[in-house]
């Protein structure tokens, strides 16, 4: 038989995703692919329901339905703090999985590089080698995640430097970049003539006093800042695949092409019934902030009582644990220890990180208060993983 093609030789199966499977093979509780376990909203449900007997069922148009695009782009206006045109500004994707590759395949030609801090969630690799770009890492310092400038300009001023990717609040580190952060990035994006291609969809999962910053919005932004999202997380509807680009119509026009051929469109049905929670007030995403800063709360102080050591989270509900004290030297083979002997389902730090890290390991806390307190309680016995 021929070769097989090279660009799907060169990276592996998502680790996340493969966690998710040996957790369920040993009946862990699965703290590794991040999902909720909690219903969506009620109203989001209950439309859903009606949708089913009314007219959703074929193609809607491609770049999202009218309706869905008019109530994303009342809220976006609203948050971002200008007009956002529901017609030449925004494309609806399947997830900001879809977004971000489109964004890439829209900007970069084969050889270009981008920028992409480390730790970095691992979809942004496959998506660099699937559109032919270089990823360039610069390195996000614990324990504030901080980045050096000047790395960061040395990376930026290599020729063939396109775009930089930037994950705001981050997964895995639960890093919310800072103003500052951000100006010192758009100052360079601007002087080296490079695109930001953001990924936002913990945008409404921040502690306080963290505050998130939309990077469209500083100075000189708007026009080179293709801003991917998604509903996944902000209405725990993972399963749905909602997502969607905000750019310029320059770059909406090249984001809408490649976005129609590789899936045509997102679900309609499903469009319809997630306008509901679109139009939801300022209370619902009040709302979502407690409810997570309640799972951070009680998670972190349960990892605490255990004795682990552990990132304290911005944004985002992660948190990586150290198991430097465990004696392993592949943080997989721990995974799967820790799956199978302890019954916790976690991601080996080293998926995220381009330096060489092999003693952290990634744990969610989007789950309920039982799911949270059984993991905690089986957490207590991990150190009979000591070697
Ligand atoms: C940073 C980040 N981006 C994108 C995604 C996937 O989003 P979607 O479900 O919208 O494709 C995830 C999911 O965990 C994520 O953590």
């Amino acid at each position: 038989m021929p070769e097989l093609s090279n660009r799907t030789a060169t990276f592996t199966d998502s680790v996340i995703r493969r966690m998710t499977r040996i957790s369920n093979k040993y009946g862990a509780v699965n703290l590794s692919q991040g999902f909720p376990d909690f219903e969506p909203p009620r109203e989001i449900l209950d439309r859903l329901a009606q949708v089913t007997n009314e007219d959703f069922h074929q193609y809607s148009i491609t770049w999202g339905a009218q309706n869905f695009r008019e109530a994303l782009a009342e809220k976006q206006s609203r948050l971002m703090g200008r007009k956002i045109d529901p017609n030449g500004e925004i494309v609806v994707t399947c997830g900001s999985t879809e977004a971000m590759m489109a964004a890439m395949m829209s900007v970069t030609n084969p050889g270009d590089k981008v920028i992409v801090f480390s730790p970095f969630y691992e979809n942004y690799g496959a998506d660099a080698i699937l559109s032919g770009a270089e990823p360039i890492y610069v390195p996000l310092v614990p324990p504030e995640f901080t980045f050096d400038p000047d790395l960061l300009e040395k990376a930026i001023s290599q020729p063939g430097v396109k775009a930089l990717i930037l994950c705001n609040p981050s997964n895995p580190c639960g890093k919310v970049f800072t103003r500052k952060e951000m100006e010192l990035i758009a100052e360079l994006a601007i002087r080296y003539d490079i695109y930001v291609i953001t990924d936002e969809v913990y945008e409404h999962i921040i502690y306080d006093p963290y505050e998130h910053i939309y990077m469209a919005t500083l100075p000189g932004m708007r026009e080179r800042t293709i801003t991917c999202n998604s509903l996944s997380k902000t209405y725990s509807i993972t399963g749905w695949r909602l997502g969607y680009v905000i750019a310029s119509p320059a770059i909406t026009d090249r984001v809408k092409k490649v976005h129609d051929f590789l899936t045509v469109g997102a679900a309609a049905p499903l469009m319809e019934a997630a306008t509901v929670g679109l139009q939801f007030g300022d209370d619902y995403y009040a709302g979502l902030k407690a409810h997570y800063t309640h799972m951070k709360d009680l998670f972190t102080d349960g990892l605490a009582s255990a004795g682990l050591t552990f990132t304290k989270p911005q944004g985002a509900y992660y948190v990586l644990v150290d198991i430097s004290e465990y004696g392993y030297e592949d943080d997989e083979q721990f995974c799967i220890d820790l799956a199978r002997e302890v019954g916790v389902g976690a991601v080996p730090g080293s998926s995220f990180f381009r330096e060489n890290v092999n003693h952290l390991i990634r744990l969610h806390f989007a789950k309920q208060d039982e799911t949270l307190l059984a993991a905690i309680d089986r957490l207590h016995d991990i150190r009979k993983l000591k070697r």
